[in-house]
């Protein structure tokens, strides 16, 4: 299975266009200190050719053009069998409404995101005026297959499992499953990968999962929990924002550096965390403890 992360920051990007973050600021001035980001979004695919997305982020028409594939013969192509989402945060899913040119799109969520999609964003009744969408129910802890548009499987399993956060801010009704992890199985190889983008806190039993998998895509959102509160940027911490920051005891940082067996790698990564900055002492930390920061265009086979 090919696994190409295709946009690595939190919602906004990075640089982010209204922010004059110290770590923004190094990133308009010299991009090679601090790589630019689109927002957080992954693709999926065995054969190279059929990709499936993990999420549909607002860059998803600038993140397609990086997919590998042969040259379309037709007069239009879709490169994009089918998107997976983690959530119906915006940044996770307004890609949705940018793809309403495909004609017809596949969509895999849990029922929890399937609905806040109808009922709360609408996105799903918008794009539904222009395109026909099909939408495949995950529940919770079941693997499923993933199958293309031409309705051939793709030898690609998903398994969505509920992960410690709250839903989003516009959701009037709260269900489990309305944020998630993913497993992503290749039913060929064996080779699996955890797509975790969002996550606020790393418990015992996720920690055991995670061990259990060959590559983890981890939320990397905050360095700090105070990081917003003391550039004067928000009044909550990462923690209340449903993102566990990657210092401290408590930190992802130093619970993932426990987990052996996968290849661990941040994504999700806000403007303001100092993981961006590539000579900074925060980067450091993060390699010494065997963890990667991950940018665009990074790709694994698993
Ligand atoms: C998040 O990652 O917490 C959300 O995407 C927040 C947002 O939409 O700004
Ligand atoms: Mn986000
Ligand atoms: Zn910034």
């Amino acid at each position: 299975m090919h696994v190409i992360l295709l946009g690595t920051a939190a919602g906004g990007g990075f640089p982010q266009w209204n922010c004059w973050c110290p770590v923004c600021r190094v990133g308009r001035r010299d991009s090679r200190r601090a790589l630019p980001r689109t927002q957080s979004s992954a693709a999926i695919s065995r054969d190279g050719e059929r990709w499936f997305l993990l999420n549909a982020s607002p860059d998803v028409h600038r993140q397609l053009v990086c997919l590998p594939g042969s040259l379309p013969a037709g007069v239009r192509h879709v490169p994009v069998e089918g998107i997976v989402l983690t959530d119906a945060e915006l940044d996770h899913t307004l890609g949705i409404v940018l793809l309403r040119e495909a004609r017809r799109l596949q969509l895999f969520a849990t029922p929890a995101v399937q609905s806040i999609l109808e009922r709360d964003s609408r996105l799903l009744p918008v794009t539904r005026a222009f395109a026909d969408l099909t939408v495949s129910s995950i529940p919770l802890e079941t693997q499923v297959p993933l199958v293309g548009r031409d309705g051939e499987s793709a030898e690609i399993t998903v398994q969505a499992f509920a992960v410690p956060a709250g839903p989003p801010r516009f959701a009037t009704e709260t269900a489990p499953g309305h944020t998630v992890g993913l497993i992503l199985r290749d039913r060929v190889t064996g080779g699996s990968c955890a797509y975790v983008p969002g996550c606020g806190a790393l418990e015992q039993s996720l920690l055991e999962r995670l061990d259990q998998t060959d590559l983890v895509l981890f939320d990397g959102t905050f360095w700090s929990d105070d990081e917003l509160v003391t550039r004067g940027i928000g009044n909550r911490s990462a923690r209340e924002m449903d993102h566990l920051p990657i210092s401290g005891a408590e930190g992802s940082l130093s619970l993932l550096s426990g987990v052996g067996r996968p290849r661990k790698v941040y994504t999700h990564i806000n403007n303001t965390n100092p993981v961006l900055l590539e000579d900074s002492p925060e980067r450091r930390m993060v390699t010494a403890a065997g963890l990667e920061v991950g940018c665009d265009g990074m790709s694994f086979t698993l």
